[in-house]
């Protein structure tokens, strides 16, 4: 068996090797871009982990990681056309490479093959992790609509904003890793646990992505920095500094949401926002709110019935995101 250092980089070969139809090359040219433009593959990485943590060949795994990351591909490419975004992995996003319509129908044929890697499975294990992929899937798209309402709502709570995240982002990070407890035959508790383990750090994750967007170094992060600013995204810095601006700060941020066409109106609007998240010290408040999920992910991980040995590199993949510029 290879070692867990080698799971990116098989993961990354396994993505080359896919096999894809070349006709017609609109539809299957910007999926081969994409997959192959990088992405931290962290998705994957914690089916193949988690596989192993409870005692199985973790290439047992590798069909349905590969199908749970070309998900998270697909919705990418979904998510970019929604939030108007030009960059991803610091390459042009396709909808801007190619059109939105090829953006729209590669992003289909992604999800479809998705389906087909992850019910590539033993038939023992078929039925359970389809059950938590199509319920998780489902609540992704639930979570996608939330956060798109939320554009358009300025009295959004602390509680809304987790549920949005929950569902968009974080119920993805515990069905990876649940699937390749699940294929290791796992009892019904650590499968739980694992679960958990995954929300809690799924929610610590978009705590970070929220807080990148507005402070990340561009040329690390790969995303065009203040693209949440501009789209009026209630994400946990927004909503926070909405909740404790001063009467007249609140009005500034109410005038500042609100589409803005020029250049210079945009940076402005960046940067007035900004002076307000900052003056408010919304970023220590975030990395607070960051820690607690944190640990909350880690009192799971403490549970689950294996040696400490074995939840080394689990441990270690998610102190890697806690500190992650990208
Ligand atoms: C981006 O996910 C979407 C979010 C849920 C924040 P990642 O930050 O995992 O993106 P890649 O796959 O590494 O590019
Ligand atoms: C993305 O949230 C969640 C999904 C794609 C389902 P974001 O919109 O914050 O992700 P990025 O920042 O574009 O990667
Ligand atoms: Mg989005
Ligand atoms: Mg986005
Ligand atoms: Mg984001």
């Amino acid at each position: 068996m290879q070692k867990h250092g080698n799971f990116r980089g098989r993961i990354e070969e396994e993505l080359i090797k896919l096999q894809l139809n070349d006709y017609p090359p609109e539809l299957y040219e910007p999926i081969r871009y994409f997959l192959g433009i990088g992405g931290k593959r962290i998705r994957p990485v914690f089916t193949l982990t988690a596989c192993e943590m409870f005692g199985t060949d973790p290439w047992l795994a590798m069909n349905p990681a590969l199908g749970l990351e070309i998900f998270h591909n697909f919705t990418l490419l979904h998510d970019d056309i929604m939030d108007n975004a030009s960059l991803r992995r610091s390459s042009q996003t396709v909808h801007l490479k190619w059109n939105r319509d090829i953006a729209i129908l590669s992003g289909d044929a992604m999800f479809v093959k998705a389906f087909q890697l992850i019910s590539s499975v033993d038939p023992g294990h078929m039925k359970p992790i389809i059950d938590l992929f199509t319920k998780t899937a489902i609540e992704v798209c639930e979570g996608q609509q939330l956060d798109m309402n939320f554009e358009h709502c300025n009295h959004i709570s602390t509680d809304q904003y987790i549920d949005m995240i929950s569902k968009k982002t974080s119920v993805l990070i515990g069905c990876c890793l649940e699937t390749g407890a699940i294929i290791a035959n796992a009892s019904v508790s650590d499968r739980e646990h694992i679960y958990r383990f995954g929300l809690n750090l799924g929610i610590a994750f978009q705590l970070r992505d929220d807080y990148l967007d507005a402070y990340g170094i561009p040329e690390k992060f790969g995303k065009k920095t203040g693209g949440d600013i501009l789209s009026d995204k209630k994400t946990f810095l927004w909503l926070k500094a909405y909740e404790q601006a001063s009467a007249s700060d609140r009005k500034n941020l109410d005038r500042l949401a609100g589409n803005v066409s020029e250049e210079q109106e945009q940076s402005k609007k960046i940067s007035d926002t900004l002076d307000i998240f900052n003056r408010l010290k919304i970023p220590d408040q975030l990395k607070e709110a960051e820690h607690q999920y944190f640990s909350l992910a880690m009192q799971h991980l403490d549970i689950i019935d294996q040696p400490e040995t074995k939840k080394t590199v689990i441990r270690k993949l998610a102190d890697s995101l806690f500190t992650r510029e990208a």
